[in-house]
């Protein structure tokens, strides 16, 4: 990894092993980009890169020199006007009205290690070796504002980091009104766009499409990332697929309204824009003020799109995630949401945890319902003290009740809201975000707590501090059930709202900052209505998250699939529920169901008091089997094999560090009445070692050999047919719709091919 800077061709080169990215001062004195893509060798000029042409049509800031425009050449941080008609990255609204802003290079700062961006989250470094950053400062001389562009470089990631620090430096105020964290000009537009979307219970769907001329985007203006769309785009080459070819990947580091959009320019050039969404935003930037913007990473591979997932993976596992949870294995935990709603008392409870307990689950979760007035959605949020009525002891005696049946016990909050019907509200109703003199839209029966006041965050911060003091609690679950639509705060000058809908996330960042500083044990899982939130952002405090409120084995494959084209498995919250399913109401194996959620962290969430006997030892062995192999399931290498958005079969797997142990799992949604014989090629395995194939789950279901070489399983494949090939069942286990496998791959250097396990 390096950072050099070629001094009489200013240029700037970042390299490692895998990626280069080459900057130059451009003959106006902008920042432009000459490349972006695989390591090439470093050399001391690149300039043949900025190519010039006569365009008298186009806007050319020399007077005589026709071959230089702004709009032809690719820039790092484009600002409109000046002959450049695209969408630019940053835009300063001035005291005369203006817009035009002309950010000139002054100088560069090499810096070992990764700075750390003051108040929001972002990947970091832990030794100076493991990464490089260059900080660029620009200066528009008229208004004094000066840009400082960040570029962090990994040594062991295809990755860069970059963010964006405004500072006014002159003598009156500017205003802010876009100011993204990456702008990406690249040479063609000969990519597809994959974006992932889709809506509450079926989020990040991956829909592809290919980049035409003119602009396409996605965002969020909900206040949270949202379930509509993810912080998280792919831009591939239209031959690449899983193991091969070209991508890059952008992953906003924020959790609030975003922007991601691509801009195909006449000339087929494309510029890529990811950050704050501009709309609803503006930022006053007073005379010695600074503005930070989130951090987005952009990763670049020419080994197809699990490699980039996995580099995604592996950066956020290691300089992402942060604390005490970072590299360990994920509690089995059981959640009572869906198996009693708010319909629960104290005794219901622990007879579940007990049940647990028998089955080798390790923690329970107590989710909403247990304070204020909770007996539904209309009533209680923001009063975080425990019901007495339901929990006669209060959480610290449940949580000792939890403990004497061996339990470790995690809790529900919802801390950024409030509803109509409680005691703060009727204290400070005052403390929601509203607009003065309209009406202000419920959603859930709630509203939304202003967090962009610094004492309404300390209030509840002081609330959980209370409660997590006394308590000996060791997970939270932090939901967040409704979109932020009336986005205004009394508490600020009518200049200052377009800042509102930043605030209140800066808000939610600070409070969990101050509670995982207090609380450096407690793990914290995120969730928005399941998975409006899943985003990098939230990973730097929560090390999970709540994939989504459904709960479907089949819809899973889809949300959790798409959920790892950026997120490391490890983060990715999944639980066995009751069949029929309550989203759905389809009746899925048990099997399947744990088969599915075995691949993130794992739990199940029914009530175990009403499942038979024969199910209870289903689910001791499904556990006992997780127990076994979490650690690789979680933090293994991760492949995708084939899609659930393409075919009735999915499958994926992941791989031990050093190769030796692997786990694969295959899903069918409908079985197949004399269908072909069928087979599964593996990936990421030594192709030189032999593997047992042992442990498949269910255990009746596997008619291959005992075991393959690992040239046989990537090349030849894993046997997978079953009694839905040929005519008639042979005495077979029967297979059926939502049918699945694990198998476990068991390096077995001693045996021979042909052994038996
Ligand atoms: C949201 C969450 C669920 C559950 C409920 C409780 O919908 O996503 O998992 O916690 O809230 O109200």
């Amino acid at each position: 990894m390096e950072i050099v800077f070629h001094k009489e061709s200013k240029i700037f080169h970042l390299f490692n092993q895998s990626i280069s990215y080459i900057i130059a001062v451009l003959p106006d004195g902008h920042i432009g980009q000459l490349y972006f893509g695989g390591r090439i060798h470093d050399r001391a000029d690149f300039s043949y890169l900025l190519e010039l042409a006569p365009r008298d049509m186009a806007s050319y800031p020399f007077t005589g020199d026709r071959t230089f425009s702004r709009g032809h050449v690719k820039q790092e941080y484009a600002v409109y006007g000046s002959g450049d008609y695209r969408y630019p990255a940053v835009s300063v609204l001035q005291e005369n009205g203006s817009r035009l802003s002309d950010f000139c290079y002054e100088s560069y700062e090499i810096i070992s290690g990764k700075p750390e961006l003051r108040g929001l989250p972002a990947t970091y470094s832990e030794s100076d070796s493991d990464a490089e950053t260059l900080v660029l400062k620009l200066y528009d001389t008229l208004t004094g504002v000066r840009v400082f562009l960040s570029y962090t470089i990994f040594s062991q990631f295809g990755a860069l980091a970059r963010s964006v620090r405004l500072v006014n430096e002159g003598s009156v105020s500017v205003y802010i009104e876009r100011a993204m964290s990456v702008c990406l000009d690249l040479p063609d537009h000969d990519y597809d766009w994959i974006q992932f979307s889709g809506a509450w219970a079926r989020e990040r769907t991956a829909y592809t499409r290919k980049l035409e001329f003119g602009i396409q985007a996605v965002n969020s203006t909900r206040g949270h990332s949202s379930h509509e769309h993810n912080p998280f785009i792919i831009l591939k080459r239209p031959v690449t697929d899983e193991f091969h070819g070209e991508a890059i990947g952008f992953s906003l580091v924020y959790s609030g309204n975003f922007l991601a959009q691509a801009e195909v320019e006449s000339h087929g050039t494309t510029r890529f824009l990811m950050g704050i969404e501009p709309f609803n935003f503006q930022w006053k930037l007073e005379p010695g003020e600074e503005f930070q913007t989130p951090e987005c990473v952009v990763v670049y591979t020419s080994e197809g799109l699990n490699k980039m997932s996995q580099s995604f993976h592996r950066l956020y596992q290691t300089h992402l995630i942060r604390g005490y949870w970072r590299d360990r294995p994920r509690p089995i935990l059981i959640n009572n949401w869906e198996a009693t709603y708010f319909d629960f008392t104290e005794e219901k409870l622990l007879r579940i945890a007990g049940k647990a307990k028998e089955c080798g689950i390790e923690l329970f979760v107590l989710d909403d319902g247990w304070f204020g007035s909770r007996c539904s959605s209309r009533s209680g949020l923001g009063d975080w003290y425990a019901n007495r009525e339901r929990l006669p002891d209060g959480i610290k005696g449940l949580a000792e009740k939890m403990e004497n049946l061996g339990m470790r016990f995690g809790l529900w909050f919802e801390p950024e809201m409030v509803n109509e019907d409680s005691e703060l509200y009727r204290a400070h109703p005052d403390w929601i975000l509203h607009t003065p003199g309209r009406s202000c839209c419920h959603g859930r029966y709630q509203y939304v707590l202003d967090f962009a006041r610094p004492e309404v965050v300390d209030y509840i911060y002081d609330r959980m501090y209370q409660l997590l003091k006394d308590s000996h609690i060791s997970y939270i679950k932090w939901d967040m059930n409704r979109s932020i639509t009336e986005c205004y705060s009394i508490e600020f000058p009518p200049d200052r709202q377009g800042e509102i809908f930043h605030r209140y996330i800066l808000g939610v960042y600070n409070l969990y900052e101050r509670l995982i500083s207090a609380f450096p044990h407690i793990l914290f899982e995120s969730c928005a209505s399941g998975g409006a939130r899943f985003d990098a952002g939230l990973l730097y405090y929560a090390p999970q998250g709540w994939a989504s409120d459904n709960t479907d084995a089949v819809c899973r494959l889809g949300i959790q699939y798409g959920t790892s084209y950026c997120y490391p498995i490890s983060s990715i919250g999944n639980h066995v529920s009751a069949s029929p399913n309550h989203q759905l109401g389809r009746s899925t194996p048990l099997w399947t169901r744990a088969n599915v959620a075995y691949f993130g962290t794992f739990g199940y969430e029914l009530d175990l008091e009403k499942i038979s006997e024969e199910e209870k030892e289903i689910i001791r062995k499904q556990v006992a089997f997780m127990k076994k192999h979490r650690s690789l399931l979680q933090f293994g290498l991760f492949y995708r094999l084939k899609s659930p958005f393409e075919g009735n079969v999915t499958a994926w797997m992941t791989v031990s560090d050093d190769g030796r142990e692997a786990l694969v799992g295959w899903y069918r949604v409908l079985n197949e009445a004399n269908g072909p014989f069928t087979r599964l090629r593996l990936a990421g395995l030594n192709a030189e070692q032999y593997y047992e194939i042992c442990d498949v789950m269910p255990s009746d279901s596997y008619f291959g050999p005992s075991g393959q070489y690992g040239d046989e399983l990537m090349n030849m494949g894993l046997i997978t047919s079953d009694s839905s090939c040929g005519q008639f069942s042979d005495g077979r286990r029967q297979s059926c719709d939502f049918d699945s496998r694990i198998f476990y791959l068991k390096a077995c250097p001693e045996r021979m091919k042909d052994s038996t396990c």
